[in-house]
């Protein structure tokens, strides 16, 4: 049985054969691959992009798709997380698309060897599938040619899944990755890494921007954002003249992460990556249950 925990389950094999599929599932739709197949999505953080994404690429597939509210679970009346899981394998689902607050909750269940984890976001530790669609969007702007390109992710990185997945597989794909951050939200890193975006513009190719997440914050960190966007925030004038794209995983804080202009302008991948990853995670659902399966 074949999880998708975080990136590290993949080999580079199937990382390329990953890419592969999504690009020809973007020229031209397949057949409904997954027909047969019962998706169960368990989701106790919000999500707007990942959740639906999932979704409609379960369902391009021909995948069905059940989906549990966590809020109105048993969860609520004391039931663990084990036993919500177990139950639901009873059910005989051919997976379960996870996403939860504690890093270690993807593997947990996944030890269990009921159904195959997909993880869809656990903690600050791991979101493998936004990384892949990352990973597929720069690969597909620069016509496969990334080998030292290089990537600057900004932002509050410690506490960022994106970043931390993100990372892992962007440098075992020979992207040259530095951070930039102030110190509350750098990680401890052995990558270049800098306070001052300014400094670092000249030198980038990617150009990666990650929200405050505030959610994990045990404490405010920063009173005033506005501020801390005069230092950070992807603003016109600092893409104006230069050759980089932009990206953001999303949810995007306007004008704090990046300028309304520089969203709107042909600079922004945003929406691009979301396109991109209903078809990276039609190639993920592919790889895990039926090429693994
Ligand atoms: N990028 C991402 O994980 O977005 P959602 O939280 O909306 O799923």
């Amino acid at each position: 049985m074949q999880h998708l925990v975080d990136v590290n389950c993949l080999s580079r094999d199937d990382i390329f054969k990953i890419m592969a599929d999504a690009r020809a599932f973007k020229k031209q739709m397949p057949p409904k691959l997954l027909d047969n197949k019962l998706l169960i999505t368990l989701f106790f953080e919000p999500s707007t992009r990942t959740r639906s994404s999932f979704e409609v690429a379960a369902k391009r597939l021909g995948a069905s798709v059940v989906h549990l509210d966590p809020t109105r679970s048993s969860t609520k009346k004391g039931e663990s997380l084990e036993d919500t899981f177990a139950n639901l394998c009873a059910m005989a689902p051919d997976g379960v698309i996870l996403r939860h607050s504690q890093n270690d909750t993807a593997r947990v269940l996944a030890d269990m060897e009921l159904t195959p984890i997909i993880n869809a976001g656990t903690g600050n530790l791991a979101h493998p599938t936004q990384a892949l669609l990352d990973l597929f969007t720069i690969l597909e702007h620069f016509d496969g040619n990334i080998e030292a390109k290089r990537l600057t992710i900004v932002g509050d990185i410690a506490n960022s899944r994106v970043a931390s997945s993100g990372i892992r597989l962007f440098t075992k794909m020979g992207l040259n990755v530095s951070l930039v951050a102030p110190k509350p939200f750098m990680p401890e890193t052995e990558l270049k890494n800098f306070e001052d975006l300014d400094n670092v513009l000249d030198n980038t190719d990617i150009l990666m921007s990650l929200r405050a997440q505030l959610e994990r914050h045990a404490k405010p960190i920063f009173d005033d954002y506005s501020e801390y966007a005069k230092h950070y925030c992807v603003t016109k004038d600092r893409v104006e003249g230069r050759d980089f794209i932009v990206m953001h995983p999303g949810p995007v804080m306007r004008n704090i992460d990046i300028s309304d202009e520089v969203l709107a302008s042909s600079k922004s991948l945003v929406l691009e990556q979301v396109k991109n990853g209903v078809f990276v995670r039609m190639a993920v659902l592919k790889h895990l249950l039926l090429d693994n399966g």
